[in-house]
């Protein structure tokens, strides 16, 4: 049979079987013989939100004869359904439908799915298949891939969780066409991130292409995706459970994290907030005499040609309260708290910060405030 896919790449976590990512354009109709390599049973759960279910579950559905017990299920749209609430619906529908060690969950939808689905394939019953068809840029470039799975506590995103491994993941990156503008701006933040994180000219190609990449041209975008895929399989294949390379994805993530938990999941999206984090991270690092000059104003020349902007101006109050929302993440150790510094394109390493350096870096975004 001929390939279907434009590429396939594969990730090696540690102590895991090694699974695919196949990538291309309408490649959905690929699902029922990947599965059939895989060994499952005919049980499959699809997980999805109201929007994507609405343009591409039927789609989906038609692909399986007879033979397949396909089962489908709506949660609503939005980081909300990250919750113990949603999961444990989830757990009650698989329990009443029978679903058992062999059964299948995909998740199909944005990173919110792929994380509430992994969690719940990782926990029922201690663990059932779990396969991604991501549909948001951001789940194509950066949630599908790694295995990290989990859902929110009231007290902060992603605190509850696990590592668990889908059997492959289906990237179609037709449907991103559907996707809306402030959504694929959200992905361009995790693509920024690896353009940073990246040695090998992924940046500058971003630079030279950024206005054509916001015009969505399908070509430029979809050699986004296989990069960003790529440079992602390789850090998670080295470092699966994050106790060293991995963790320079969280660039720009412990403030984007505090930025989001402080809009309640709302005024301000992950990507959004990661490019804003990027951001205070690049000014942390010129404040801790970091960042070389070059990279400084790559960078901060990159996200302003971006229309991501703060909601509301961060004054002293603000401030606080995001730094005890960052007080409590997961990344403070010792009372320290322990960053992604930007050395240059290419080059980061973990740095420690005062909460004076915090403060002013978050002080510095008001550059990027709405007007
Ligand atoms: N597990 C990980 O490693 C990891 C990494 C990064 C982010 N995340 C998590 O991912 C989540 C954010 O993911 P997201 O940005 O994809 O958000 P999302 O899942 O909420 O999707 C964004 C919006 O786009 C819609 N949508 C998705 N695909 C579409 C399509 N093809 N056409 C039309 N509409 C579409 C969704 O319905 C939703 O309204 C956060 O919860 C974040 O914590 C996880
Ligand atoms: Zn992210």
């Amino acid at each position: 049979m001929d390939n279907p896919f434009k590429k396939i790449i594969t990730v090696f976590p540690d102590k895991s079987d090694s699974y695919n990512i196949y990538i291309g354009r309408n490649v959905y109709t690929n699902l029922p013989s990947l599965l059939r390599e895989q060994k499952v049973n005919s049980q499959i759960a699809v997980i999805s939100v109201p929007p994507v279910s609405r343009l591409y579950m039927q789609r989906v559905r038609d692909l399986f004869d007879s033979k397949w017990q396909v089962f489908t299920r709506d949660v609503n749209d939005g980081e909300i359904s990250k919750s113990m609430r949603v999961a444990q619906d989830l757990y009650t529908w698989l329990i009443e439908n029978r679903f058992e060690r062999s059964s299948t969950i995909i998740a199909l939808g944005g990173g919110v799915v792929g994380d509430l689905a992994g969690f719940v394939a990782a926990t029922y019953l201690r663990g059932i298949h779990l396969v991604h068809l991501p549909t948001s840029l951001l789940a194509q470039v950066d949630s599908s891939i790694g295995g990290k799975v989990g859902i929110n506590h009231t007290l902060g995103k992603n605190l509850i969780g696990a590592f668990y491994q889908p059997k492959f993941v289906l990237t179609d990156t037709s449907v991103l066409s559907t996707l809306d503008d402030t959504e694929y701006l959200c992905g361009m933040g995790e693509v920024i991130k690896y353009g940073i994180l990246s040695n090998n000219n992924f940046f500058q190609f971003l630079e030279e292409n950024i206005d054509f990449i916001l015009e969505r041209e399908p070509e430029l975008q979809d050699q986004i995706v296989q990069h960003c895929i790529n440079q992602k399989a390789e850090i998670v294949s080295q470092d699966t459970y994050e106790t060293g390379i991995r963790s320079s994805l969280n660039l720009g993530h412990s403030f984007g994290h505090a930025l989001e938990t402080y809009m309640l999941y709302k005024g301000l999206k992950h990507g959004q907030a990661v490019m804003l984090g990027i951001m205070c991270a690049v000014h942390a690092s010129r404040i801790k005499r970091l960042i070389s000059e070059g990279a400084e104003r790559r960078i901060t020349g990159l996200i302003k040609r971006i229309p991501v902007r703060l909601p509301e101006r961060l004054n002293d109050r603000t401030i606080k309260d995001l730094l005890e929302i960052m007080k409590r993440d997961k990344k403070v150790a010792g009372g320290k708290i322990n960053l992604i510094g930007i050395e240059d394109i290419g080059s980061v390493r973990k740095i420690e910060v005062t909460e004076q350096i915090l403060q002013e870096a978050f002080y510095m975004l008001n550059d990027f405030t709405e007007g």
